[in-house]
């Protein structure tokens, strides 16, 4: 069997392509670079595709012949979508349209299933009384993020209703774990720790909002998440979307001290102004019974070690 993964040298399409190779799969990837090279790199065909273009696409899609199409490729980053909403719409709407336009006109449209990734920034709004967020919640996107993702979900709903493709849409919630670049809280935080541990900074960790609370999984555990859902008999659910979320809410203060708790030095923490965000969603719970429901899935790996993890990513890196 094959799958392609676009956006594999990504956090989440590296971990995907290593639970991919265990279960015997043979793993092709997209990357950003428009060369029509392909390069075998740690037992991934890596193919570089111009997604500006359908004809390359369909190229490459009659070429490899996959059985699944993970679609991970996009702009990941919420806050970084505030300043940049055009090229935050042109990556994960327009690139999102230019693949399921080749799907259609490709050889394999009638074999292939596909899975897009979208998030809990699709509900949106303020209201804390939704949560635990299901399926069924209102889409009331507030950050040009969320818009995106909201579009991409329908544009899920057209394709399959219009052309019958094997397709379903994700929503996952906060997903964190090594590997994950700056720019998202975990991460964020753990890298300071790990250069006041290595003495190359203050011994002060400058944050954002602390308030906020949001559901956690591992990446790892979300992969697998991502995997059943094209290898278990989700006929039913085509065309749908699916939250992936533990269903638990933690606060970023929480995270903060867990974090802290594991540092083998004592830290002042200062609030940042600049990590504020224009608006940020109070409380994002999930409802996972649909995913549940569809394929058995449960996460496994624990928050504490999770933290451990990425806290143990950027002190290798520092
Ligand atoms: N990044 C960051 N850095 N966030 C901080 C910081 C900081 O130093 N301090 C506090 N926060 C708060 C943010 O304001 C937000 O409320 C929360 O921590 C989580 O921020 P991020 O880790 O940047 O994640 P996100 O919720 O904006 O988006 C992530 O989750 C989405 C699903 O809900 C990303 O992984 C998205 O790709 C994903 O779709």
């Amino acid at each position: 069997m094959k799958a392609l993964i676009t956006g594999v040298t990504g956090f989440v399409g590296q971990h995907l392509a290593s639970y991919l190779k265990i279960r015997g799969y043979q793993v092709w990837g997209t990357t950003r670079n428009n060369s029509g090279e392909v390069n075998n790199i740690d037992g991934v065909n890596q193919v570089h595709v111009d997604f500006d273009n359908i004809t390359s696409i369909v190229d490459m899609l009659n070429f490899i012949q996959p059985d699944h199409i993970y679609h991970l490729a996009g702009q990941s980053s919420v806050l970084e979508s505030w300043s940049d909403k055009v090229g935050t719409f042109n990556s994960n709407i327009s690139l999102t349209m230019n693949l399921l336009e080749a799907i259609v006109q490709c050889e394999i449209k009638e074999k292939v299933s596909v899975l897009t990734v979208g998030s809990s920034e699709e509900y949106g709004g303020f209201d804390t009384g939704n949560n635990p967020v299901s399926e069924n919640t209102p889409l009331k996107p507030i950050s040009p993020y969320g818009i995106s993702k909201a579009t991409v979900s329908m544009l899920v709903r057209h394709y399959h209703t219009v052309y019958n493709l094997k397709i379903i849409h994700t929503r996952p919630f906060n997903h964190i774990g090594p590997g994950q670049r700056l720019g998202f809280v975990v991460s964020d935080f753990s890298n300071q720790i790990a250069q006041i541990e290595k003495g190359k900074k203050r011994k002060v960790i400058s944050v954002g909002n602390l308030s906020a609370q949001r559901d956690f999984t591992d990446v790892r555990d979300i992969v697998k998440a991502y995997y059943f859902l094209l290898n278990e008999k989700v006929d039913s659910a085509w065309g749908e979307s699916v939250n992936v979320c533990s269903g638990k809410a933690t606060s970023i203060q929480s995270i903060l001290e867990t974090l802290l708790s594991l540092a083998d030095c004592s830290i002042e923490v200062t609030i940042d102004s600049n990590k504020m965000r224009p608006v940020d969603i109070p409380v994002f719970m999930g409802d996972n019974t649909k995913l549940i429901d569809l394929t058995g899935w449960k996460p496994i790996i624990s928050l504490e070690q999770t933290l451990s993890d990425v806290l143990k990513f950027y002190r290798d890196k520092s």
